[in-house]
This record gives structure tokens, C-alpha cells and sequence, in this order.
């Protein structure tokens, strides 16, 4: 609910509430972020003076969306410059409108016709707010927007904050890390084109909560390419926290009449501690951001042949696999890298998008023809955005890629960026995805994404070369649409070596994603875990492969069992596992089925860490009506004196529910109260020890 009062805006959520009020002097300020307080009197509060001539007046604002300009001197969410040399941005109140659930307000520059609508949505079932910004520029001059965040927020009181983000790499994505915030700044971002390995476009903010309880804040970028993620801290001992495009190498020439719009930024608050914030956004991310076309279909178990084959694909060894993933019961068989253009390795082929006449004779149909007779469905690997130098396409068109006069393009992974601001590039890049789909049974892409961008220059945009990060982004978004419009039963993963473009962004036109080209179980469940945090259980792909952990051989049950924990998928080479492990997998994919929608769209708790819980890892994931719970338990390593000393508690349950389960090999009955609070005792007597436990509420007799 939104209301306005005595120009004091009070944006309610079930359970939270955020407010701000136009000042006396027509600045917009925030007033309040937390627990749900109502709409109450006493805002605006009052703002001081100056403290001194090094410390004025506006520095201590705390402004919904502020522009440099004046004597401002922390960090500003736009900056701009006009035509006329003028640098200087004085945005004041001009009105709103306010329609249900969305609300728009209105600012405007003092003498120069810049308009700024700050855009509000709110979720009250999800306790989530959304926000964005357009910048409109109504002078007859063109006016450079060399800054453009998507939303300031204000953490409350004056004690410094833990910020939580990951720091990641290729093969270690998403590994959590915090900090306090004392003073200065502390920035998450990517100068690579894409989200990129590294930070995520995100904050967590607390005060000392816990995995279940206490304060915590978060906001996440809808946005998919550079990004910056500013936490600061200053004189007036306040946070506040910039999310928006990166500035870095960023400008953007608005010209007259034009208008810019920047990427939505969600953001909440809760008491739940992380477990809250990840729940919230699980929920968040399935009720809105998902594309609808797949939002509330479970994904379906796949198999992809790239760790068994890598670039060796032909129509012998891939259909040779058919029949053993169809025996375990693969519903989407995958085909990698590798079967277009003159493609034997990394370093030829990418952009002839033509299926390799001597790998596939006869063209794809007769191995899809295989697999669909198998019942499963076919999907194939792509990489549009890029091309190898030794391609036909860069032969043909040396200047579809970015590049900078007087310099030669740096090769990474044999391979250089299209040039997607292109209108050329995308109609080349649409006609052969698009024929590749009309002509083949299609129903899955994984887009793949291997390289950073480097080079930057885009010579047909002239002086406006510094908005490519924003406008490639843009084009590749728009490319994916016309694909989804026009092929709606396809669905799309977004890979980038792995884990490179994990983002809210991503997942308004992808239905998964890939974390990371890392699938070695015990490495994964730090890469899950830190995934976890912010982002959805469902769009997490995960495979079994052969892959050992320090040439450990790591059984298969514990490979399986972490890979249920979010899309489960099969990686290995399964021509060569022996008929009892096909059997196991068969046995794990039809457990998995059986619960895989409580594991895929229901609430998930972390309950053991294995720094925190002597080497024990456990998730759970509880339905949201409360009647259907897994726990995942894995326990990569063990030592002697706490073999037989574990404990494991529950969370989520319905506490006036009674659950059935089977623990050490019992059928038990316990009601949702004894779970929630009474440890249940346990065993491990092996290194790579792993359980499933599936809970079921028993219906009650009145
Ligand atoms: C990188 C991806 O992350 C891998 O899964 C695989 O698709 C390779 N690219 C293929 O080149």
C-alpha cells in the first residue's frame, strides 16, 4: 500500500515500510526503512544547518536520489552536463501520482528543463519494493549523463553496518565475504561487460543478525552488465548505498526529447535474519522476475555432455549417449560446444552458426530424431556474442567486433566481442538463431558467455561511445526477447564461463542459471551456499560428474545428493558408469522428481555450515503451504570424536503439523513443534557421508 500525506510518502509492505517526505527547501529525503510502523505523523524530521564551512548542510541529507550538484560531496546517484559547460545538478520536488501499488515522483533540475521520475512499485504479499529511474531531457540541447545509479538507500541510525557481498572467480563463484563499514567506501562492481565472476550487483546489510533473527537490509540491480554497488559511510556517520550501471567508462549522451531509463533495483527488510533475506528474495524472484513463460514449471532433469566430450561432438558419440540418460530418467538431453563452424577447439568457429557438416552429416534432425523418440527433449549450446578471428564471419567482417583505432584487440580464449550495438550484428545473430530454431526441435539454449570485454570502442556510435557497456546490454536483452517472442516454448540458461552472469538482470530473460564450470561436489556446496544467499534455488542449475575432489573419488550419492539441491542435472560421462551407477543415478533422478517442487519453488533454510557445525552442510527446503519438507545433509569430511556426537535441527516447519520421516532408518512421527526446536541426533561414520530426508504431513483425524 502506498499513501501520501502532507507530501510524506509511506510505501507498506506486509511486515515493512519505507518512507519519505519532500522538505520544507524541496528536497526529497528519506525518513524510514524497517518493521512496518504505519502511517504516522512526524516526518519530514528536521534538517540542521551546516556544521562548518568543510561539513555543509547537504552532506547530511539523506536524499532519495541525489545529484551532484552545490556543495555535496558524498557520493551522488546522477551527474550530468549540459550543453552549455554547466556541471552543476539542482534537482527539487515537482509533483507525483500515486495509482495502487506504484507511484511516481517527480523532479526537476532549477533552471534547466531535466526531469528525474523516480518510479516506486511496492509487493506487500512479498515485503519487497521496487524502484527505478528515468531521466528526460526536455532542453533543446543534447545533455551528457555521466552518472546515472538506479536508487540511493539510507540505513538507519548512525552505527556503522556488516555489508555482505561474494567474492568470486572463475571455478570459486559466489564465495560470501562481509565487512563493517566504519568509514569510507566499500564498492562491488564489474568492468567487464558482464556481471562477470567477481561481486555480485547486491547488498546485505545487518548489524549483527543471525542465520534466523535479527535486522537485515538487501537491494539487488535488475541489471545484467557493469555495475557498481557503492556503500559509503561519511561525516555524518550515516550509510547509504548506490546500486546502478558502473560510471566507470560510462556516459551517455541524452539528446534533446530523449529520455534514459535506468535498471530496477528491488530492496527489503527483514527480522528473519538471512535466512529472511533469502527467503524473500526465493519468493520474490518466483512471483515476479522469472519470465512467465517457465516461472511455474519445475525445470526439467538435464543431461549435458560437455565434461564427457568437450569439443568432440559427432552424431555417433552423442547418440550413443541417448539411451543410458533416457534409462535414469533425463527429461532435457543437452548437446554442448562444439558442433558448428569449423569448430575443434576454442580457437576456431565461433559465429558460423551452421551446423558442422562432418560431425553431422545430415544435420541435426537425426539426433534430435533419437532423443525425442527417447522422450526426452533436445537442447544445444550457443555463444552469439562472440567470434573467433579464424571464423567465417570475422573473415567476412572484421568489424563487427569492438574495437579502438591504432590498437590491436586482445584475445581471450582465442576469441574476440561482437560489436552488438550493431544493428547488422543483431539481425545476423537473430537470423541464424532463429533459423537454428525453426528448423530443429529445439526446447533449450544454453548462452554462453567466455570472455571479458576489452577494446570497448563501438565507432558507429560516434560521441556517444561510452554508452556501449549500457546500450550492448541493452541489444543482447532485446535479442533475447525477440528469440522468446517468437520461439515461446524455448526456454534459456545463462552461462558465462560458468558462473558470469548471475544477476536479477539475467533472470528476466533466462530461466536458469549455471553457477560454475566447478562441479566437484565439496567445492560446490561453498559455491551453493554463497548462491543461496541472494539468489533463487530454482534457476541453480547443478550437475553430477565425474569430477573427483583432490583426486578424491567422491561417491556418487554424495555427488547426487548435492546436486539435488537446486536443479539437479546430470554431467558425467555416463556412457562409461558402470550399470550399478546407472542405476543410482535412476534411482536419485526419481527421488528427485518426487520432490523436486518443494525443492524448486519452496522456502530454504540453511541449517548446518560446515565451518560453524563441525563439517556438517545442510539445507532445507520446506513447501510454502508447509506440508512437504527435504533436508539435504552432507558431511565431506568426518573426524572420530564427533562421529557419533551429531545433531541437526529444523526450521520451517508448521509447528501444529505432524510430520512423517525416516530417520536412521526409522519411520518416525514427530509433530512440527518438536522439529522446529529439538535436535535430532545422528551419526556420521564416513568421510562424504550424505542423507535425504523427506517429510510429509500426516493428515490429522479431528
Ligand atoms: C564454458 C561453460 O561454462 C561450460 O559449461 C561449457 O559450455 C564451455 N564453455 C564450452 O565451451
Amino acid at each position: 500500500m502506498i499513501t501520501e500525506k502532507n507530501n510524506v510518502f509511506y510505501l507498506e509492505t506486509q511486515n515493512t515500510e519505507y518512507i519519505f517526505a519532500v522538505h520544507p527547501n524541496g528536497t526529497l529525503q528519506n525518513e524510514y526503512w524497517g518493521a512496518r510502523i504505519g502511517v504516522c505523523g512526524g516526518f519530514p524530521g528536521k534538517p540542521s544547518g551546516d556544521r562548518g564551512s568543510n561539513d555543509p548542510v547537504e552532506d547530511f541529507y539523506t536524499e532519495e536520489y541525489s545529484a551532484w550538484g552545490g556543495a555535496r560531496f558524498k557520493e551522488c546517484a546522477l551527474k550530468v552536463s549540459f550543453a552549455d559547460g554547466n556541471r552543476d545538478l539542482k534537482l527539487h520536488f515537482a509533483s507525483f501520482s500515486l495509482n495502487g501499488e506504484t507511484l511516481d515522483v517527480v523532479l526537476k533540475d532549477d533552471f534547466y528543463a531535466l526531469w528525474v521520475t523516480l518510479h516506486y512499485t511496492v509487493f506487500p504479499q512479498n515485503d519487497v519494493i521496487r524502484r527505478s529511474v528515468t531521466v528526460k531531457n526536455e532542453t533543446e540541447n543534447s545533455v551528457t549523463v555521466e552518472r546515472i545509479a538506479s536508487a540511493v538507500l539510507h540505513l538507519p541510525g548512525k552505527r556503522p553496518f556488516h555489508i555482505h557481498n561474494v567474492s568470486g572467480a572463475w571455478s570459486g563463484e559466489q564465495q560470501p565475504f562481509s565487512e563493517t563499514l566504519q568509514s569510507g567506501s566499500m564498492i562491488f562492481e564489474s568492468r567487464k561487460g558482464s556481471t562477470a565472476h567477481g561481486n555480485s550487483p547486491y547488498f546485505i546489510a545487518e548489524q549483527g543478525c543471525t542465520e534466523f533473527s535479527g535486522d537485515a537490509y538487501f537491494a539487488a540491480l535488475e541489471y545484467s552488465g557493469n555495475f557498481k554497488v557503492c556503500a559509503s559511510r561519511g561525516a555524518d556517520h550515516r550509510t547509504q548505498v548506490l546500486l546502478g550501471i558502473n560510471d566507470f567508462d560510462f556516459a551517455y549522451i541524452l539528446d534533446p526529447h530523449a529520455a534514459l531509463d535506468a535498471p530496477p533495483v528491488f530492496f527489503g527488510f527483514t527480522e528473519q535474519g538471512f535466512s529472511g533475506v533469502s527467503n524473500t528474495v526465493n519468493r520474490f524472484a518466483l512471483d515476479h522476475i522469472f519470465p512467465k513463460a517457465f516461472a511455474e514449471k519445475p525445470l526439467p532433469v538435464l543431461y549435458n555432455s560437455w565434461e564427457a566430450l568437450e569439443f568432440s561432438v559427432n552424431i555417433e558419440n552423442q547418440t550413443a549417449l541417448v539411451q543410458n540418460a533416457a534409462d535414469m530418467g533425463i527429461e532435457l538431453f543437452v548437446m554442448d560446444d562444439g558442433w558448428f563452424g569449423a569448430r575443434k577447439n576454442d580457437r576456431a568457429g565461433l559465429g558460423d552458426w551452421f551446423v558442422n557438416r562432418e560431425k553431422f552429416p545430415d544435420g541435426l534432425t537425426p539426433l534430435i530424431d533419437c532423443v525425442n523418440r527417447a522422450g526426452m527433449d533436445f537442447g544445444l549450446w550457443v555463444e552469439p556474442e562472440m567470434v573467433n578471428p579464424d571464423s567465417d564471419l570475422y573473415r567476412a567482417h572484421p568489424d563487427w567486433v569492438y574495437h579502438f583505432p591504432n590498437r590491436e584487440n586482445r584475445l581471450l580464449r582465442s576469441q574476440l566481442v561482437l560489436n552488438l550495438t550493431l544493428d547488422e550484428v543483431q539481425d545476423y545473430l537473430y537470423d541464424c538463431l532463429s533459423a537454428l530454431l525453426r528448423e530443429n526441435n529445439i526446447r533449450y539454449i544454453k548462452w554462453d558467455m567466455n570472455r571479458a570485454y576489452s577494446e570497448a570502442g563501438a565507432p558507429n556510435l560516434g560521441d556517444n561511445q561510452k554508452a556501449m557497456w549500457y546500450l550492448h546490454n541493452r541489444a543482447l536483452f532485446a535479442l533475447l526477447e525477440r528469440l522468446r517472442t517468437e520461439f515461446p516454448a524455448v526456454s534459456f540458461e545463462a552461462c558465462a564461463s560458468g558462473g558470469g552472469r548471475i544477476d536479477y538482470g539475467a533472470l528476466h530473460a533466462f530461466d536458469m542459471y549455471w553457477p560454475s564450470d566447478n562441479t566437484e561436489a565439496v567445492d560446490r556446496i561453498r559455491i551453493q551456499n554463497g548462491y543461496s544467499r541472494m539468489y533463487p534455488t530454482k534457476a541453480m542449475r547443478a550437475w553430477v560428474t565425474d569430477i573427483g575432489w583432490n583426486a578424491l573419488r567422491v561417491p556418487l550419492d554424495f555427488r547426487f545428493a548435492c546436486a539435488m539441491r537446486g536443479a539437479l542435472s546430470v554431467g558425467g560421462n555416463i556412457g562409461k558408469w558402470s550399470k550399478e551407477e546407472l542405476d543410482t543415478a535412476a534411482q536419485y533422478i526419481a527421488l528427485y522428481k518426487s520432490v523436486r517442487d518443494v525443492i524448486q519453488f519452496g522456502d530454504f533454510y540453511r541449517i548446518a555450515d560446515l565451518d560453524t557445525d563441525e563439517g556438517l552442510n545442510a539445507v532445507q527446503y520446506v513447501s510454502r503451504d508447509k506440508t512437504r519438507s527435504v533436508a539435504i545433509l552432507l558431511t565431506p569430511f568426518t573426524q572420530f570424536h564427533l562421529q557419533k556426537e551429531r545433531l541437526l535441527s529444523l526450521r520451517g516447519l508448521d509447528d501444529h503439523k505432524t510430520y512423517r520421516f525416516t530417520w536412521n532408518g526409522e519411520t518416525l512421527e514427530r509433530t512440527g513443534a518438536f522439529l522446529n526446536h529439538v535436535p535430532l541426533a545422528f551419526e556420521t561414520k564416513r568421510t562424504f557421508d550424505s542423507r535425504i530426508v523427506v517429510l510429509e504431513a500426516v493428515e490429522q483425524s479431528s
